[in-house]
């Protein structure tokens, strides 16, 4: 706990953090005595969180209200963080459209990469920065299991997940001699908003809670450079690994995510 608060202090700041998995990871960090920046577009949502984690850890919090995919929400953000020691960034944000790829409009395709890809890189490009002058911190970028292979009905949002893994191996390596840890979180489906269009009855996943994909990614930050959690999970990507073929694997996601998908497709 002592060298959790000395590496990465004083403050995480958590992108996403209105619900789903930014939420838990803003109580996990807060419960290991790092105060916390809270950053969404649900100003009552992160002022309720906030408040808890006051109530329950004493910790310091900052509600910063931005919508991420504008110029103005990333100004925002780096503004109102300027005198804030920011000593563990997580990359959460993130969105998703299931269908087939020609349903999808441009318009959200291109939203999808400016959240998922973007944003990632203009904030580890700032915040790393910092890290990198105080010769300490930790960044957690959210990938997803999807990132291995490509994914039908899903195809753009698994390229995105692929970069934020790349990205973040790359960064990693980059990093390491600043004494920064930088880790990629390989969830499969896990029950928040984003997933609720999946009807998993049916297929091998059972959805894994927000609470443990944030606990464990950040046990694992400092000691790995990739968290997957989940035993189904684990399974999918040695498997994938070393006894599939690319194709193979992205037939059989495929067909998980037909299956899943079959009342909205
Ligand atoms: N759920 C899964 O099955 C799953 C699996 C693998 C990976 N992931 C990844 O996990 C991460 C978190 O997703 P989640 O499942 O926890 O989803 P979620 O519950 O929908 O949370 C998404 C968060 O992002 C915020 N957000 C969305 N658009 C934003 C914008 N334009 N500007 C600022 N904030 C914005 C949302 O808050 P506001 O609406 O208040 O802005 C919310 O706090 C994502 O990167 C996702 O790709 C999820």
């Amino acid at each position: 706990m002592k060298k959790f608060i000395e590496k990465y202090s004083s403050w995480g700041l958590i992108t996403g953090a209105s619900s789903g998995i930014g939420k838990q990871f803003a109580i996990s960090l807060a419960a290991r005595g790092l105060n916390i920046v809270l950053v969404a577009r649900s100003k009552e949502k992160m002022l309720l969180i906030g408040k808890e984690l006051v109530d329950k850890y004493d910790v310091a919090i900052k509600v910063i209200v931005a919508d991420l995919a504008s110029e103005v929400g990333i100004d925002t953000l780096i503004s109102e963080t300027n005198d804030l020691e920011i000593g563990l960034l997580v990359n959460n944000v993130g969105r998703e459209d299931s269908d087939h790829f020609l349903k999808i409009s441009t318009k959200e395709h291109v939203q999808t990469i400016v959240l998922n890809i973007q944003v990632p890189l203009l904030l580890t490009h700032h915040f790393g920065a910092k890290m990198v002058e105080r010769k300490k911190g930790g960044i957690i970028n959210m990938s997803s299991i999807v990132a291995f292979q490509g994914v039908p009905y899903v195809a753009n949002y698994a390229g995105t997940k692929a970069y934020n893994l790349i990205f973040s191996e790359g960064i990693a390596a980059e990093f390491e001699k600043h004494n920064i840890d930088v880790l990629a979180v390989t969830p499969g489906f896990t029950k928040t908003n984003l997933a609720q269009t999946y009807n998993l009855s049916g297929t091998p996943f059972k959805p894994l809670t927000p609470y443990f994909v944030a606990q464990k990614a950040v046990k694992d930050l400092g000691k790995k450079r990739l968290s997957i959690p989940g035993a189904i999970n684990a399974f999918l990507y040695w498997n994938g690994k070393f006894l599939f073929s690319r194709k193979m694997n992205t037939r059989s996601f495929g067909m998980v995510f037909k299956k899943a998908l079959r009342n909205s497709l």
